[in-house]
C-alpha cells in the first residue's frame, strides 16, 4: 500500500509534492521518487530507497523547478526496495514517467513481448512494464498519450492507481484506478492527485473519488475530465467536499489503526489472493511453490516455525498441511527451535512465518534449518526484509503496511497463504481429491466477501465489550481448527487490554483449568457447526455449569447455542478449514473494544513493538 501524490499549477510542484510524501509516511514505504516536468520541458526523475528525506538530499542542489509533477513512496511487490526500482519509472525514450500503486499481475507476459519488440529494462518491477507498453502504442500507434494510457490499461490485469506525465506536455497529467484508491482535489486553477486526501488537506476541500476502471485528465487551466476505460465516454463526476482532519484520514475516518486494519480485512485479502486461484477455482497458482515443485513432492516433513501471532498462524496452518497434503507436520516457536537441536536433512521443508519479515528468533531459526540441509520457505508481508532476503523461496501475503502493533490483517493474510500453500501442495502429491479443492478453493475465493459479512457484529461486540471490560481474566476455548484460533483470540485481549487471558483446546479443561471456573472467569468459545461441534457443546455446558459466563461463537443460523450460553456471536458458514479466518474476526474486535473501554493505547501497547529483532 504505497502512495502517490501529483500536482499540476501556478506553484512549484516539487514543495507540494514533497509535503504530500510526507502526509503519506503512515502508509509505510520502502523508497520515494518524484517526477517534475519543468518550464522548460525537461523530464526530471529523482528518486531513492529509504526514507523521504533521502529523497530530499539526493534532490538538493538539484533543479526541481516545475508546475508539473508526480511523486510516490513504494511498498515493493516486484522487486526489492532500491533506487533502481524506486518510482517513477520512465519509458524507454526517457519522455514519459509514470507511478504506481498495486500489481500487475500479467507483466510478466507483456515484458516478454515488449522484450521481443526491442524492449530494454532496467528494473525488476511490474510498473516499469507498463510504462514501457504505453510509449510502445504511443509510438506504435501513433496515438495521443491519454489513448495510449487507455489501451494500456485494458491490455493490464491487476490493481493499479497510476499517475503519468509526459516531457513534451507540460500541461497535462493522466491518472486512472482499478482495485487501488485515488483522489483528485480540485482547487483554484490548480489540481492535485493522491492515494487518499491526506496530501490534499489545506489546499482544497474540493474532491472527486475516482472509481474502478475511470480515467482522469487533468489539463491546467481546463475543469477535470473523467472518462470510463471502457467506453471513452464521459463519467459523471461527483465533486465533495473533505470533512476529515488529516489525524482522521491518516486512519481513513477510523480511530485508530488498529480498527482501520481490522476493517480493511475484507480488501486486504482480495490483494493477498489476487492471481492466485485460477481455473474457475480449480487451481492454486504460488510461484515459490511453483517453482519448487520437486521439493515439495518428495518432501518427507514439514516444520512450521514462527512467534507469537504468526505461531498461532502456524498452528493452523500443520491441520491445512497434514488435512490437504497428508504429510507429517510439526511446528515450533523460532525461539526454542532455534536452541532445540533439530534434526533435520535435504528431505525436510520447513516454512517461517513473519509478518515483519525482521523478527530475531525466526532469523536464527532459518539460519540454523539452511545449515542443517532443509529447504527454507517463507510467508512474509514486507518485501525485501531480510527474512524473505534469507530464505530459499517463499511467498508475500500482500496485505499492505500493518501500522497496529496487534496483528490482525496480516493474520488472516498468513492463514489464506497458508491455505493456498496446503491446497497448492496437495494437488501436487496427489493427496487432495478434486472435489474438495474445489469446494475449499470456491469457499475461499469468496472469502473477502465472507468477511465483510463477519464484520457486521461490530455493534453487537462492541455492545458486549462493555460488559467484559471488568475482567480480570479470561479464558478462551476451541477445538482442532479452533484451538489456535482461541489462542490468538486470548493474545489479542492480552496484548492491548492488559487482561490476563488464555487459550486453551476446550477438551482440556477437564484436565485441570475447570478449576479456574467461577462468576469470575468469563470464556470465549469458538464452537462453529463443524465436525467437533456436539463435542464443544458439552464443553460449554461444563464452564456453565459451573457458574461461567460463556460468549460463543457460533455459526449463523444456530439457534440452540442461545439456550446454553449467555451470549452468542454469529458467523458466516465456511468449511471447517477456513472458520479460523472467520471465527477470528469478532475476537480482534472483542479485544479492540475491551482495549479501548478500558483508555489503552491500543496502536502501540506497552512494552511492545511492531517488529522484535532481538531476542
Ligand atoms: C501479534 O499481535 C504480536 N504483534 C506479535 O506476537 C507478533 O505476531 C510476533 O512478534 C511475530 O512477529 P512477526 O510476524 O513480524 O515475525
Ligand atoms: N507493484 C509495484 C512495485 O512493486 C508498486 C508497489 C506499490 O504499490 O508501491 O513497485
Amino acid at each position: 500500500m504505497c502512495g502517490i501524490v501529483g500536482y499540476i499549477g501556478s506553484n512549484r510542484a516539487y514543495d507540494i509534492l514533497i509535503q504530500g510524501l510526507k502526509r503519506l509516511e503512515y502508509r509505510g514505504y520502502d523508497s520515494a521518487g518524484v517526477a517534475l516536468v519543468d518550464c522548460d520541458g525537461k523530464l526530471k526523475i529523482h528518486k531513492s530507497q529509504g526514507k523521504v528525506s533521502n529523497l530530499e538530499s539526493i534532490a538538493s542542489g538539484a533543479n526541481v523547478e516545475g508546475h508539473l509533477g508526480i511523486a510516490h513512496t513504494r511498498w515493493a511487490t516486484h522487486g526489492e526496495p532500491n533506487d533502481i526500482n524506486a518510482h517513477p519509472h520512465v519509458s524507454q525514450s526517457g519522455m514519459i514517467a509514470l507511478v504506481h500503486n498495486g500489481t500487475i499481475e500479467n507483466y510478466a507476459v507483456l515484458k516478454k513481448v515488449l522484450m521481443e519488440h526491442g524492449y530494454e529494462f532496467k528494473s525488476e518491477t511490474d510498473t516499469e512494464v507498463l510504462v514501457q507498453l504505453i510509449e510502445y502504442i504511443k509510438l506504435t500507434s501513433s496515438c495521443t498519450l491519454l489513448e495510449a494510457v487507455r489501451e494500456a490499461l485494458l491490455q493490464v490485469e491487476g490493481a493499479y492507481a497510476i499517475a503519468v506525465v509526459e516531457q513534451n506536455d507540460p500541461d497535462t497529467l493522466i491518472v486512472a484506478r482499478k482495485s487501488s484508491p485515488l483522489v483528485i482535489g480540485v482547487g483554484e486553477n490548480e489540481t492535485f492527485i493522491a492515494s487518499d486526501a491526506t496530501p490534499i488537506v489545506g489546499y482544497t476541500d474540493q474532491v472527486i473519488y475516482l472509481k474502478d476502471n475511470e480515467i482522469g485528465v487533468i489539463r491546467r487551466g481546463e475543469p477535470v475530465q473523467v472518462l470510463s476505460m471502457f467506453n471513452n465516454e464521459p463519467s459523471t463526476i461527483n465533486i465533495q467536499k473533505l470533512k476529515l482532519s488529516l489525524a482522521q484520514l491518516e486512519k481513513g475516518g477510523y480511530d485508530t489503526f488498529m480498527l482501520k486494519e481490522i476493517f480493511e480485512q475484507p480488501s486486504t485479502l482480495r490483494d493477498c489472493l489476487r492471481g492466485r486461484i485460477v481455473d474457475n477455482c480449480r487451481r492454486v497458482t504460488l510461484s515459490g511453490v511453483d517453482l519448487n515443485q520437486e521439493r515439495f513432492k518428495t518432501a518427507e516433513r514439514i516444520t512450521l516455525v514462527a512467534c507469537g501471532t504468526s505461531w498461532h498462524a502456524a498452528l493452523i496452518g500443520k491441520r491445512l498441511i497434514q488435512d490437504f497434503c497428508k504429510m507429517p507436520v510439526e511446528v515450533e516457536y523460532a525461539s526454542e527451535f532455534r536452541y532445540g537441536n533439530p534434526v533435520l536433512n535435504e528431505k525436510d521443508i520447513v516454512i517461517s512465518i513473519s509478518q515483519s519479515g525482521e523478527t530475531a528468533d525466526t532469523l536464527a531459526a532459518i539460519e540454523l534449518a539452511k545449515a542443517k540441509g532443509a529447504f527454507v520457505y517463507g510467508i512474509c508481508n514486507v518485501v525485501g526484509a531480510s527474512i524473505p532476503r534469507t530464505t530459499d523461496s517463499g511467498t508475500y501475503i500482500h496485505v499492505g503496511p500493518e501500522i497496529g502493533v496487534a496483528s490482525t490483517k496480516a493474520f488472516t493474510g498468513q492463514v489464506t497463504v497458508l491455505t493456498l500453500l496446503a491446497l497448492s501442495v496437495g494437488q501436487l502429491r496427489g493427496a487432495i481429491d478434486d472435489a474438495t479443492l474445489h469446494e475449499v478453493l470456491a469457499a475461499l475465493d469468496k472469502i473477502p466477501e465472507t468477511i465483510e459479512e463477519a464484520l457486521k457484529v461490530d455493534p453487537e461486540v462492541k455492545k458486549l465489550s462493555r460488559i467484559f471490560s471488568y475482567a480480570h481474566n479470561f479464558l478462551y476455548l476451541g477445538r482442532g481448527y479452533n484451538y489456535p484460533t482461541a489462542l490468538e483470540g486470548a493474545l489479542k485481549l492480552k496484548e492491548i487490554s492488559y487482561i490476563h487471558a488464555e487459550g486453551y483446546p476446550a477438551a482440556e479443561m477437564k484436565h485441570g483449568p475447570i478449576a479456574l471456573i467461577d462468576h469470575d472467569m468469563p470464556s470465549v468459545i469458538i464452537a462453529p457447526s463443524d465436525s467437533l461441534y456436539d463435542k464443544i457443546i458439552s464443553n460449554v455446558q461444563q464452564v456453565k455449569s459451573r457458574g461461567g459466563a460463556v460468549v460463543a461463537i457460533v455459526s449463523k443460523g444456530n439457534k440452540a447455542m442461545n439456550d446454553i450460553a449467555d451470549f452468542c456471536i454469529e458467523i458466516p458458514e465456511v468449511p471447517e478449514c477456513l472458520t479460523p479466518l472467520v471465527a477470528s474476526i469478532p475476537l480482534q474486535l472483542l479485544a479492540y473494544y475491551i482495549a479501548v473501554n478500558k483508555g489503552k493505547d491500543v496502536d502501540q501497547p506497552r512494552n511492545l513493538a511492531k517488529s522484535v529483532t532481538v531476542e
